[in-house]
């Protein structure tokens, strides 16, 4: 892959088919750690611990009656390329928590990408779903929560042309702005 926010799409579609109802995104970039840290947090089925270990290494196992599925094998190599690391914890029932740390400045590490296209598009494909979208540059914090924008809106949807143009506008600028801190 070749951005880190393709990564994440492909995080968040697992909480999805986990039938999260909340899903929380947050990346923090911090150059004075010189890390970049993506978590993402659900509150879907989970997994247990004995899954778990197969999922973060699929060829670990050579069972078959299971699709090796590779998103997050995936990002933990991208994690890993940076000096970095990918650590989940879940529990059936309850969620799963993916945090993936990158080095901020190493020179494997992927763009980020177009995080608010991303995230417009999981917002718009997935409109009963609440997300909390947090992104921290240094000092800086864009910060969106649907369920705000929902209270707001009533029954229009996300998709309506008017709110879709407005929600696309308004995380494109929230994007713009914490860039324009950069020092
Ligand atoms: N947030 C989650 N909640 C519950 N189960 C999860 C979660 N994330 C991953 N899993 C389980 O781990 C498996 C592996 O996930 P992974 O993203 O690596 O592959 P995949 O989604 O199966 O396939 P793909 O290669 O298309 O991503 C999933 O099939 C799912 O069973
Ligand atoms: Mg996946």
């Amino acid at each position: 892959m070749r951005e880190i926010s393709l990564h994440i799409l492909d995080i968040v579609q697992n909480s999805v088919v986990a039938k999260a109802t909340e899903i929380e995104v947050d990346i923090c970039e911090d150059k004075k750690l010189d890390k970049l840290t993506v978590v993402i947090r659900d509150n879907g089925c989970g997994m247990s611990e004995e899954f778990l270990k197969k999922v973060i290494d699929p060829f670990a196992t050579k069972r078959t009656t299971r699709k090796v599925g590779l998103g997050i094998p995936l990002l933990k190599m991208a994690a890993e390329n940076t000096g970095g690391s990918l650590e989940i914890q879940s529990k059936e029932g309850e969620g799963t928590v993916v945090t993936a740390v990158f080095g901020l400045s190493h020179i494997d590490r992927q763009p980020l990408g177009d995080m608010a296209g991303t995230m417009l598009g999981l917002f718009t494909a997935y409109e009963d779903i609440r997300f909390l979208y947090k992104h921290k540059v240094n000092e800086k914090e864009f910060f969106v929560d649907t369920k705000e924008i929902r209270n707001v809106l009533g029954d229009v949807p996300f998709q309506a042309p008017e709110v879709y143009l407005w929600l696309s506008d308004f995380l494109k600028e929230g994007e713009e702005e914490l860039n324009q801190m950069e020092v």
